[in-house]
């Protein structure tokens, strides 16, 4: 997610702001910014690209001086990295600056009633909307707070704004829902940051603001706020972690971070297409005309993605009742596979530069297919070339391995399959709001499994010697089977393979051997009988009986060496829950073997060489 600061003291305010977003550079970011309020003007510096760029112009000449200011590293969600579309953002005649993180899922509708008051738009973010909405209640109430409190009335969305009043001097004022924003007291200055790793070489003092509460910082005093305008008493705390922790939230490794922030990626990700009641996918190139038109689609990717999309096509060819396959990218490049004009290619990636799936994309298209990018980062190549785009909102993964990059893919699909199959005339309204209200509650759902983690960190422990495992599923269970053995091996290097369970007895099982892990997913109802003999197959061999199952699964309860139960979900959307065990199962395993799980050996991020 994009780094958010604000200051105010007696030092200049560039550069703490630029030495705190320096501390925010590792979560990756496309573009930074600050605004300094001084002398009842606000001057702005920002620019596409790294923050050294911004410091070598602050530095030279673009003085910006004044001891009060906010700053920004820009993760791009909606509109693409560009200097224009960097934060801060301001209102037309400047009263109102603003920083943001998060999504204003309703600014499409904020611009349309802003138009009508005559606000003229300059950017294509949806901060620009909320900036102008605040701006817009600034004019009638001519004060900062009753300004906040109605517009983040009226914002949907996950999000922390971070501001400043060309008519306050020396104030910084915040706000924030669902996303981090920490306040930081020092002597005679006050500091705000999304992450406390950015404000920790100043102060160790902080307070932690609730959701939708307000903070006012003026030199060295923080004040609190309810909606209703009422100050809030608030307790300070002393943060110990040292600096290598705070980067990561306090979480030993990136993954472990990146594994908890599940539950907000999957939200943002249905949230960016879904308020209000409704899926828009407009934008997306899927008018009516265009779905009912679809004859078949191919889902083409690599790796973690190419699992999401075989969990996708479990769920789109039952939903939807349209034929799907799913492509390695790296072998659908080659293939001289004969295209149907009227199919629809689905290609996913997360850093949107994959070089096998870029050119898998590109043939596609000079097949005269109509080619839909599900991809994590914004102005990527694979965004820019497809027809059209659906972003993931999992934010910035720094770890190798992918986690909420792969549960972000996840949702994106649902999302698809729901609306195929609703414009297609396979689902009603009401079906389609009954799974849509299924996917909303899946971030709980994964919560609740975060909370038992510990179970499987000591069943790692028994693994931490292993050479060999095995992951066992049938259709999503299969899919969900893949993207945990892969979570295994690449993190661990415990050799591990998934195998549709069926397959096993036509060569696999002669690998058998005692105490191996064999893991099987049981999600679906219809064939929890199957796996269960699969599974026990396995045992009669000597095989360690792991089992992720639903709750309320009653296969296996006596033979299984292990049992983690799921919380009970709509079966199509069960692999955003089964996952996460398997994923923790790898971590787990890599940490007991002193490796270093967020930058596995021989692996990169981004696979950009073929
Ligand atoms: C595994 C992993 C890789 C990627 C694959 C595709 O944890 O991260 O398998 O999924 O390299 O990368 P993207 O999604 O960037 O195209």
């Amino acid at each position: 997610m994009c780094g958010i600061l604000g200051y105010t003291g007696e030092r200049q305010a560039s550069d703490i702001l630029l030495n705190g977003l320096a501390k925010l550079e590792y979560r990756g970011y496309d573009s930074a910014g600050l605004a300094v309020l001084d002398g009842g003007e606000i001057k702005i510096a920002k620019n596409k690209g790294r923050l050294k760029v911004l410091e070598d112009r602050i530095k030279s000449g673009c003085g910006i001086s004044g001891t009060c200011g906010i700053g920004h590293t820009r993760w791009a969600t909606h509109g693409e990295p560009s200097d224009v579309n960097a934060h801060p953002l301001w209102s037309d005649d400047m009263s109102v600056v603003a920083v943001h993180n998060g999504i204003v899922e309703n600014y499409r509708e904020i611009k349309n009633k802003l138009a009508e008051h005559g606000y003229k738009f300059y950017s294509q973010t949806d901060t620009e909307a909320a900036v102008k909405l605040i701006d817009f209640y600034y004019k009638q109430e001519k004060n900062p707070l009753k300004a906040i409190i109605k517009a983040i009335q009226k914002i949907e969305g996950s999000y922390c704004f971070v501001l400043l009043f060309k008519d306050f001097p020396n104030e910084v004022w915040g706000a924030r829902k669902d996303l981090p924003l920490i306040a930081g007291q020092g002597k005679g200055e006050s500091f705000l940051a999304s992450d406390v790793s950015a404000i920790l070489q100043d102060t160790r003092q902080v307070y932690y603001l609730d959701n939708m509460e307000i903070v006012q910082l003026k030199k060295g005093v923080v004040r609190f706020f309810d909606t209703e305008g009422y100050a809030k008493p608030k307790e300070l705390s002393e943060v110990t972690w040292d600096m290598n922790a705070a980067e990561k939230g306090g979480f030993e490794h990136f993954m472990m971070k990146e594994i908890h922030e599940q539950a907000r990626a999957v939200k943002d990700t249905l949230g960016s297409v879904y308020h209000s009641g409704r899926l828009n996918l407009a934008d997306m190139g899927l008018s009516d005309e265009n779905i009912k038109k679809i004859s078949q689609i191919y889902i083409i990717a690599c790796g973690s993605a190419y699992h999401a999309g075989a969990v996708a096509q479990y769920v789109i060819e039952d939903l939807a009742k349209i034929p799907v396959r799913i492509e390695l990218a790296s072998e659908f490049r080659y293939r001289a596979m004969p295209m149907d004009k009227d199919a629809l290619a689905i290609i996913i990636s997360q850093s949107g530069e994959t070089a096998d799936t870029l050119a898998a994309m590109r043939r596609a298209k000079e097949n005269g297919i109509k080619t839909l990018a599900i991809v994590n980062v914004v102005g990527s190549t694979i965004a820019r070339e497809a027809d059209s785009v659906f972003y993931t909102m999992a934010g910035p993964e720094i770890a190798v391995a992918t986690t909420k990059a792969y549960s972000a893919q996840l949702i994106a699909c649902y999302v698809l399959a729901v609306q195929l199959a609703k414009v297609r005339g396979e689902i009603d309204d009401a079906e389609s709001e009954r799974l849509i209200g299924e996917i909303q509650k899946l971030p709980e759902k994964i919560d609740e499994i975060l909370d038992e983690k510990e179970r499987l960190e000591e069943l790692a422990q028994r693994f931490a010697n292993a050479r060999n495992a095995f992951y066992l599923g049938r259709n999503i269970d299969y899919a969900v089977a893949m993207e945990g053995s892969l979570k295994m091996k690449e993190i661990s290097y415990l050799h591990s393979e998934a195998i549709a369970a069926g397959e096993m007895k036509h060569g696999p099982i002669s690998l058998i051997e005692k105490g191996m892990l064999v893991a099987g997913i049981m999600t679906q109802k219809n064939l929890y009988q199957k796996i269960a003999s699969n599974m026990l197959e396995a045992r009669s061999r000597g095989g360690f009986l792991l089992i992720v199952a639903t709750r309320g699964c009653e296969a296996l309860r006596e033979e299984a060496d292990f049992i983690f139960n799921i919380p009970e979900t709509d079966e199509h959307f069960a692999a955003s829950l089964a996952v996460i065990p398997l994923q923790l199962l790898g971590y787990y395993v890599a940490v007991a073997r002193k490796l270093d799980v967020d930058k596995p050996r021989n692996l990169a991020k981004s696979v950009t060489v073929e």
